[in-house]
């Protein structure tokens, strides 16, 4: 298999790219190390990359690489690039919203339609649900994003659809449920508590913490894309990607303090906008569609998340105690 994989040093891309090159697959990993976090821990991620000998690394952004012949002669592209999170995407940052996650995503279906590329895996998000009456969420109902984010990431599975409808190009997008394990990104709540709970750095509730987030194992995520990538389903599917991990945030923190044995330095802070009350996602579809079920359960995933935490502190300390 030839595969592109966008968006490849970032937390779920780094995992997918490794994924496929340890299957055997060639793999072009792209990515432009934005600075949206600490671009030292891509270029980590791209080092893990650049061990396996299938993986060529192309450092660009999608706006201004030459797509057609990135794309030419792959067998699937795995878009994962974007601009994440939905506290930043509103006043000025929603231009960049609009460019890494709409343009881009345009840019890259343009390439794909012109090479006929059969297969285009989407990375869509939870967010374009919403806040919904009823729980959990089923592809059949109608969307409305709570954020600015939420509104990019569902006009690009719209532009996956069309460009489905209209030119026939075999399209799958994913719906991800806030996705964790290790690698992930600094500014979401996991990785935050483990922070807390491994630096003791404080970590801030924002709200009440009674929201409910469905998380799912970013292995599960990786195998997802995996089975998008040979599934026999129609163009333009939309599916969600969910891992049956309810919980609140003061149930995750609980979860965390008593994973890490360490005592957690909470303050706390208003809601913040964008931020929906509850995410839950029925993973039925994907599994009658991909034949995809989650695997990895919340404590589980937690566990192997502060593991991979501790570890690279560890190595990180032993490297600067040696360079001082
Ligand atoms: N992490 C989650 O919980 C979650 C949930 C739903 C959807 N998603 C989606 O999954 C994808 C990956 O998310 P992540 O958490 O790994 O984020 P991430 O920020 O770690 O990875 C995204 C990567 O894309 C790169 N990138 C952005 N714009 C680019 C461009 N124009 N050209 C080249 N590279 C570009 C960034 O440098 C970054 O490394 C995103 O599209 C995100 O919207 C993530």
């Amino acid at each position: 298999m030839r595969a592109v994989v966008t968006g490849a040093a970032g937390f779920i891309g780094s995992h997918l790219a490794q994924a496929l090159a340890r299957a055997g697959a060639r793999v072009i990993a792209v990515d432009c190390l934005t600075d949206y976090y600490d671009p030292a821990r891509k270029r980590a991620n791209l080092e893990v990359l650049g061990q396996y000998p299938l993986v060529e690394i192309v450092t660009g952004d999608l706006l201004d690489l030459d797509l057609v012949g990135m794309v030419e002669g792959a067998d699937v592209v795995f878009h994962q690039a974007g601009q994440p999170g939905v506290r930043l995407s509103w006043d000025d940052g929603f231009p960049i919203y609009s460019e890494r996650n709409i343009l881009a995503t345009q840019s890259l279906l343009e390439a794909a339609r012109s090479t006929r590329l059969p297969r285009f895996v989407y990375a869509s998000s939870s967010s374009v649900y919403g806040d919904q009456d009823r729980y959990p969420c089923t592809e059949d109902m109608v969307p409305r994003p709570h954020s600015p984010y939420g509104v990019t990431k569902l006009a690009a599975e719209h532009l996956c659809r069309l460009y489905s409808a209209n030119y026939g190009l075999s399209t799958v997008s994913l719906r991800y449920f806030t996705v964790y394990g290790p690698r992930q990104r600094p500014d979401m709540a996991i990785q935050r508590l483990v922070q807390c709970a491994v630096d003791g750095d404080e970590f801030e509730v924002f709200g009440d913490g009674s929201q409910v987030r469905d998380f799912t194992y970013v292995g599960d995520i990786v195998a997802a894309n995996l089975r998008a990538a040979g599934a026999d389903v129609a163009p333009g599917t939309f599916v969600n990607i969910s891992g049956g991990s309810e919980a609140s945030l003061a149930e995750t923190i609980e979860l965390v303090a008593r994973a890490s044995g360490a005592e957690l330095n909470l303050g706390h802070g208003p809601a913040k906008p964008g931020d929906v009350a509850r995410t839950g996602g029925s993973p039925e579809l994907a599994h009658r569609l991909l034949g995809w079920e989650p695997r990895t359960d919340l404590r589980t995933g937690i566990t192997r998340q502060l593991e991979w935490y501790r570890n690279r502190s560890a190595k990180k300390l032993s490297r600067d105690g040696t360079a001082a």
